[in-house]
């Protein structure tokens, strides 16, 4: 079977070296995939928005399968004009990915079916989200309804950073027209944790825990970025909590969206947080997470694969999933300056004997040599028996790889392990 990967990152990176081990994966083509994925798969500068190119590429190539693992295609309805041309694909198609494309859709959808989460009101005129900001309880969260490269949420401390916010979205209109109508939402604290799930539209498969380190620093100082690295399981998704989260959250998403006519397909991806109140949701994505995917794939006993191809046809339900009993962590060497400004285009040197367990996620080639091309450069990852020894390898294999202008954070997995009473 030939499979085209849409995307060019960390997780795409470590879904096609999780679709190798099936022997029955001849050729991966990676859209556009990077200069580390190329060891992997054959890549084409195709951009993954870029539907009409995407679609062409699938019928000038041999291409019987597609996993489109990125956000903005999905959204774009790249599984739709795919399934058109006779390409099943693993994704949400355009109905269904809106869960992702739309803050509104989703909390509205969450308050219909009562599925627990952040109380909100939503505006589309700036001027009634400021008069409601002028009283609104302080913290909150302003977010823009569409896609905005994971910025769209701004979580404000004080009253003043709110108005910004407003005026940020929609008035200077920073993100588009994804900030034409914003949600404004209760603040809630507690541990985050993501749990992806496959999903045919009918059974939901929960995968192991994850978590995410969102800020750039070590010490959780510094800006948001798309990650700088994960440990998996997450100490705080115990039993309890897991069962809590698939009756209230995990089953009724699915069933509802089912009954909306927006049955979702593929990777569901719930971003929780874990208060007093139990489990609330904070976000959904219609993907597979990054770098979330490179700590849960590598546990994953089970052949991707098959899996995939039975949330796209049916039958999940007879599938028997495994996850190992151990835990992984993937911590993310970045260009230093990153999510800012930073300089690229340093060699990257990673020894042989790593190269299985080092997801590429922005590097390209020049000459044969691999140089940096992006703000996160690379995940290492590492499974151990546990917690402590997965994250003490990670590091190991962090010391072992070399470019210029490096960044990595020091701490990460060490809240969790302080949460086991490990450390
Ligand atoms: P989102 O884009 O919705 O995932 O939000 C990005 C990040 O902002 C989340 O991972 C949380 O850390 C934070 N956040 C979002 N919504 C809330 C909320 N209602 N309360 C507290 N933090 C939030
Ligand atoms: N790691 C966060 C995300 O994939 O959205």
């Amino acid at each position: 079977m030939n499979i085209m990967v849409v995307g060019g990152g960390g997780r795409e990176h470590a879904i096609i070296k999780k679709l190798r081990e099936n022997p029955n994966v001849k050729k991966i083509f990676c859209l556009p995939g990077n200069g580390g994925i190329s060891s992997d798969a054959e890549c084409f500068t195709i951009a993954s928005t870029d539907i009409p190119a995407i679609v062409d590429f699938a019928k000038t190539h041999p291409v019987d399968y597609a996993v489109v693992a990125q956000d903005d295609p999905l959204i774009l309805g790249c599984v739709d004009e795919l399934n058109a041309i006779g390409i099943p694909c693993f994704g949400p198609d355009k109905k269904a990915a809106i869960l992702e494309g739309s803050k509104v859709f989703s909390k509205n959808f969450m308050k219909k079916y009562g599925i627990p989460t952040a109380d909100y009101e939503v505006f589309d005129d700036p001027a009634a989200a400021l008069e409601y900001i002028n009283t609104a309880k302080i913290p909150t969260v302003v977010k823009a309804d569409g896609p905005a490269l994971g910025k769209g949420a701004l979580v404000c401390m004080t009253r003043e950073e709110a108005v910004n916010a407003v005026r940020e979205i929609m008035e200077d209109r920073k993100f588009g027209a994804s900030g034409d109508r914003i949600v404004v939402e209760e603040f809630m604290t507690g541990p985050e944790v993501t749990v992806l799930s496959f999903t045919d539209g009918e059974t939901v498969v929960p995968m192991v825990s994850s978590t995410d380190h969102k800020r750039a620093l070590t010490g959780d100082l510094g800006l948001n970025t798309g990650g700088m690295g994960t440990v998996a399981p997450s100490p705080y998704y115990t039993p309890d909590v897991a069962a809590l989260a698939m009756k209230n959250i995990i089953l009724p998403t699915v069933e509802a969206m089912k009954k909306e006519g927006r049955p979702f397909k593929g990777c569901l991806y719930f971003g929780l947080m874990i208060t007093t109140e139990g489990p609330k949701v904070v976000e959904y994505n219609c993907r597979f997470g990054d770098p979330e995917t490179q700590v849960v794939l590598p546990l994953l006993k089970s052949d991707l694969l098959e899996i995939m191809l039975a949330t796209t046809n049916g039958g999940l339900k007879d599938l028997n999933i495994e996850f190992s009993d151990g835990a992984a962590c993937c911590v993310i060497m970045a260009s230093n300056g990153y999510p800012g400004s930073y300089e690229k285009g340093y060699e990257i040197t990673i020894p042989d004997d790593l190269r299985d367990s080092v997801y590429v996620a922005g590097a390209k080639l020049s000459d044969g040599k691999l140089l940096t091309s992006g703000g996160r450069v690379l995940g290492a990852v590492a499974v151990g028996k546990d917690l402590k020894e997965a994250v003490a390898e990670a590091y190991k294999k962090v010391e072992r790889i070399h470019f210029g202008n490096a960044y990595y954070r020091t701490d990460i997995g060490k809240k969790a392990l302080m949460a086991l009473k490990e450390v």
